[in-house]
């Protein structure tokens, strides 16, 4: 695996192919982000991944700067995973001094986490959309973990008319039910046992007559953000959030439909 920092780099490294997949990431890596790198490995002849901490998401200076890095073990994961160049640009490289130009996705991007994080998915739909002009791949890979986030980019790629596949893939849990986060890290013990009442409530909530209110009864003295039903081409997840101790935890299950 190649280790590149520029955009002239990732172009020439590029240079004639056309099987491309993508895994834009802000590292950290754990098993949710190997499952992406290894259904890309299967899918596509040529796999990048971009490690890139995006500061235009994060509305928090302190979330920004409490955000893991680690490259040199990311890169470890990342080669062992089968990816075969790891675009980790600068902030200079990603906004040069003068950059202006800002992705602004609007229904889609509006309720639960759009509500919760103002700014947050302008900031994300920029980022990849820059990346998939730098890499120009087939293929792009995201977890269902972030529901709302494929949802936006979905609309961004529709809307501009952007020649690539987006694909969904499942989210990957801990043998407790808990959906891997990086955040996961910061829960203490009993925080931990706590918020396993987020992943329970919703997988209880699956094929109930009103999933929504079957989620909240299942919450076990948690207090989400937002419970609700949220669309994706057809298809239904049934997506919450709550804070527990120091971290906000996302989650969602499928109701309906199919998210490829
Ligand atoms: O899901 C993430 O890790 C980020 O939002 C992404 C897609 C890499 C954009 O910075």
């Amino acid at each position: 695996m190649r280790v590149v920092r520029t955009v002239a780099d990732v172009r020439a490294a590029l240079d004639g192919r056309d099987d491309v997949g993508l895994v834009p990431t802000m590292g950290a890596y754990h098993t949710g982000h190997e499952a992406l790198f290894h259904t890309a490995r299967v899918e596509s002849d040529f796999v990048v991944a971009s490690l890139f901490v995006n500061p235009a998401q994060f509305g928090d200076e302190a979330d920004l700067a409490a955000y893991p890095r680690d490259e040199a073990r990311d890169a470890a994961i990342a080669e062992a995973a089968g990816v075969d160049l790891l675009f980790a640009p600068s902030l200079e490289e990603m906004y040069p001094a003068g950059f202006q130009t800002w992705v602004e996705v609007e229904d889609a991007a509006r309720g639960l986490e759009g509500d919760a994080r103002p700014g947050h998915f302008r900031g994300v739909a920029t980022v990849c959309l820059k990346l998939f002009a730098i890499v120009r791949p087939q293929r792009a890979y995201f977890g269902q973990k972030d529901a709302q986030q494929v949802a936006v980019i979905r609309r961004m790629v529709r809307d501009l008319e952007l020649d690539l596949a987006i694909r969904v893939v499942p989210t990957v849990r801990d043998a407790d039910g808990l959906a891997l986060s990086s955040r996961n890290a910061r829960l203490s013990p009993a925080e931990r046992k706590r918020a396993l009442a987020l992943p329970r409530a919703l997988a209880a909530a699956v094929g109930a007559a009103d999933p929504v209110a079957a989620a909240h009864a299942g919450l076990n003295g948690l207090h989400p953000d937002y419970v609700e039903l949220l669309d994706l081409d057809g298809a239904t997840v049934l997506a919450a959030a709550a804070r527990v101790g120091p971290v906000r935890l996302i989650d969602n299950v499928l109701l309906k439909g199919s998210l490829q």
